[in-house]
């Protein structure tokens, strides 16, 4: 049987049901895209549904404010996916007459969109043939063709799509693009598969090299920094509110438009002396001799893909009624106002545990 014969009938017997799927809206399709493209099926599933309920077309999207956005993003990270989703909605609605782009090309205009979402979109949507090329179908084909060519490189990319623009059913681009990424992330997964039972081991040339486990080779490895983050919550009593400072990040920054604490970052873990004289010297800084209390979190570690960060949290509460310097750059909230900002998934995860430290507060 053809290879894409017997693919589309496995993918007919145990594809997946997913809500984007078997609809045509670009709008939609697009957002599922963006929203799976770092995230697992199951998370990615309730923000879809939640995306497409507030914001129901593309125009919805564009009128929102970039803040909103953030929050409704809120828990799903890298955040510059939300700035494009936003930044590409208002130029859909404002720039094209809120018509989605309906060709390759077109969709790589998008900020956020590169080959695999264009082409995602492109089969999805408009039925165009142009083959997805995620891990998944790496895996899946690298195995299935005994390909050694270190992934993730354009060399790599290059081989794969010339193979693949073979391969694809030109009548059922979408059909055959949803199979690829199933079967890659269902059944030829990347260790523990049944390789025994598979429907492609007459063809698979990992199979039969005994090169399974060895495929695909992965290209460079990425370089991980270690940071130190040391986020200050501090809070005063003022005229009968909780109050805090944050600022917004700015700048060329993955968490850009999202608030936080103020924060010293530093390349090594402080030592608790260390910790203890930064602490002092913060309380200075805003005009104070000592805080009321002090509790320091134990570091919650963040993992990012260049990056990994050990953030300890130092709640610092000041007191009723004084007066407290802001610190250079910081804003001032009351504790219910800060909760409606957009932050980011280390704040989100401290404030959660401490609920606010509301409890607490008398
Ligand atoms: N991961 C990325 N895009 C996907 C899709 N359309 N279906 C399932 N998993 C995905």
């Amino acid at each position: 049987m053809l290879f894409n014969k017997k693919l589309l009938a496995w993918f007919q017997e145990n594809g997946r049901n997913l809500p984007w799927r078997g609809i045509n809206d670009p709008y939609k399709i697009w957002l599922s895209e963006i929203i799976l493209q770092q995230t697992r099926i199951e998370q990615g599933r309730d923000y879809y549904m939640r995306f497409t309920e507030q914001y129901p077309t593309v125009t919805h999207l564009a009128n929102a404010s970039e803040e909103e956005v953030l929050k409704t993003w809120q828990g799903l990270g890298y955040y510059s996916r939300a700035r494009n989703l936003h930044a590409s909605a208002q130029f859909i609605a404002n720039q094209l007459n809120g018509q989605f782009p309906n060709s390759y090309e077109g969709l790589l205009q998008l900020k956020g969109v590169g080959k695999y979402t264009a082409a995602a979109i492109a089969s999805f949507a408009y039925r165009l043939p142009y083959p997805v090329i995620d891990g998944n179908v790496y895996r899946f084909i690298s195995r299935l063709y005994g390909i050694d060519t270190p992934i993730g490189t354009d060399a790599a990319y290059k081989q794969f799509e010339t193979l693949l623009l073979k391969l694809i059913d030109r009548e059922q681009p979408d059909l055959f693009n949803h199979a690829m990424m199933d079967f890659g992330s269902t059944y030829c997964k990347p260790t523990g598969c049944n390789c025994k039972e598979c429907i492609f081991q007459n063809e698979c040339v990992a199979w039969k090299t005994q090169r399974v486990e060895f495929l695909p080779v992965k290209g460079n490895t990425v370089t991980i920094k270690h940071r130190w983050f040391y986020y200050y919550f501090i809070v005063w009593e003022q005229q009968g509110n909780q109050t805090t400072m944050l600022h917004r990040r700015e700048g060329k920054d993955i968490w850009k438009g999202l608030y936080e604490f103020p924060l010293i970052e530093t390349n090594h873990a402080l030592t608790q002396k260390e910790l203890h004289k930064q602490n002092s010297h913060i309380v200075s800084l805003i005009g104070n001799s000592e805080a009321q209390q002090i509790i320091i979190s134990s570091p919650i570690k963040h993992q990012l893909t260049h990056r990994t960060i050990q953030a300890t949290f130092i709640y610092l509460h000041m007191g009723s009624n004084i007066e407290v310097q802001l610190l250079e750059g910081e804003q001032k909230f009351s504790i219910e106002e800060a909760k409606k900002l957009p932050i980011s998934r280390l704040i989100d995860i401290y404030t959660q545990q401490i609920h606010w430290m509301e409890n607490e507060i008398h």
